[in-house]
């Protein structure tokens, strides 16, 4: 029996182009991996929530005559570390896995972002093929590239640029995902219609109901309209040199706060929508956003159950300067001058050059002081 379609988008990048497949149930579809080849050497990456979850149901669709070696790491932003890594290459080291070999990411953006990593420096680069499990990993990090691992000092700071070979989507996965990480996931959705899309962010309170409940049709359509953004943005900037910091809005206060309160504390799409706020806030200050939209756009966080504030267990102990300090080493920093993405309005961020560090330690202090909860 014919199969029924499927979304289907490309990421134009010459040579290096590849599709992004998108539909519930396509993991039980052959036809989801159509077009790539499975060597002998392919090495599928999970973490230890997921495994149990979706694992073996992997191995038995994956083409090819070999199965898949299977490796499961810790779960958790506190293990996207170098040493897991270095695990991810003892094993393609023990299957002597050669170039034509593939890692397999199955998993959040954890996962995806290690394997990633993993896979672009493997024998100088192999094949990465992404299969995201979260929300914030089928809107966001399973396409683009970039992939990373965090050093003690700061997210993200160790990684490359090394596009995935496919990035295959099933929406059916999300209903094993927990509330909390749905939020999260949410926090990312509501990114691409803050910074450029007024229209889908229009879209986004008209179905926030449905979105925080789980509605895997409208849910699809999320995952959808935010792969078209990603991608987009993906082809006209693939390295960041320009527009694609615009998909940083809210991550230098983000990384900063998952940073300084622990990995794993603030998961990294609650940071996210903290940090979105505040740069929010900061345009608001400068009387470059209308106060109007700030607390629009609270209000469509609040909905989602994202947190607007940060929470008071954590602001407690957080201190404005360190968090400052983390900023300094956000990538998008240009010889040591502070670089944010703040706002006009609901779907237009810009990138503000050289910002006034005393405008951010005083907004960092207000927010360690207010009541977040
Ligand atoms: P995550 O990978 O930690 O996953 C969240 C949790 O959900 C984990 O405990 C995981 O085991 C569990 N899980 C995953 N899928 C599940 C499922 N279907 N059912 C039940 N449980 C499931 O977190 P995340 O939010 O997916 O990713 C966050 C990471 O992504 C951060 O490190 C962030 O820096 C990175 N990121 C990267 C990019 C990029 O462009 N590369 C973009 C955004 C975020
Ligand atoms: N998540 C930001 C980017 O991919 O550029």
């Amino acid at each position: 029996m014919r199969q029924p379609e499927f979304h289907r988008l490309q990421v134009e990048l010459g040579q290096r182009a590849y599709p992004i497949r998108i539909a519930p149930g396509l993991l039980d579809r052959r036809d989801a991996f159509a077009g790539l080849r499975f060597p002998q050497h392919v090495l599928l990456v999970t973490d230890a929530n997921v495994a149990p979850l979706y694992a073996e149901r992997v191995r038995r669709i994956l083409p090819g005559n070999h199965e898949a070696a299977l490796l499961v790491l810790p779960a958790g932003e506190q293990h996207k570390t170098l040493a897991m890594c270095a695990r991810i290459f003892s094993a393609l080291a023990d299957m002597q896995a050669s170039r034509d070999a593939i890692v397999v990411a199955l998993g959040g953006g954890v996962v995806g972002d290690m394997a990633g990593f993993a896979a672009a420096c493997w024998m100088r680069g192999v094949r990465c093929l992404q299969i995201p499990t979260t929300l914030l990993a089928m809107v966001d990090s399973s396409v683009g590239g970039k992939t990373a691992v965090d050093l003690p000092q700061g997210k993200n700071l160790v990684g490359a640029f090394h596009q995935p070979c496919a990035v295959v989507v099933d929406t059916d996965l999300l209903a094993t995902l927990p509330a909390r990480e749905l939020s999260a996931g949410l926090a990312e959705v509501v990114k691409y219609g803050a910074l450029g899309d007024a229209a889908f962010f229009g879209w986004i309170e008209q179905h926030a109901d449905a979105l925080v409940a789980g509605d895997t049709a409208v849910l699809a359509q999320a995952v959808h309209r935010s792969c078209e953004h990603k991608a987009r943005v993906v082809v006209a900037d693939e390295t960041e040199q320009g527009e694609r910091a615009l998909l940083n809005f809210g991550h230098t206060f983000g990384h900063a706060l998952e940073a300084e309160a622990g990995y794993g504390e603030l998961l990294h799409g609650e940071a996210v929508a903290i940090g979105m706020l505040l740069a929010a806030r900061m345009s608001s200050e400068l009387g470059l956003a209308p106060l109007l939209d700030v607390a629009r756009l609270a209000a469509l966080l609040e909905r989602l159950r994202l947190p607007i504030a940060v929470p008071s267990a954590i602001a407690r102990r957080l201190d404005p300067s360190a968090l400052l300090a983390r900023m300094r080493l956000d990538k998008k920093n240009l010889s040591g001058r502070l670089r944010l993405v703040l706002w006009r309005r609901i779907g237009h961020a810009f990138v503000a050059e050289d910002v006034d560090s005393h405008h951010v330690l005083e907004l960092l202090t207000d927010a360690l002081t207010d009541d977040g909860g």
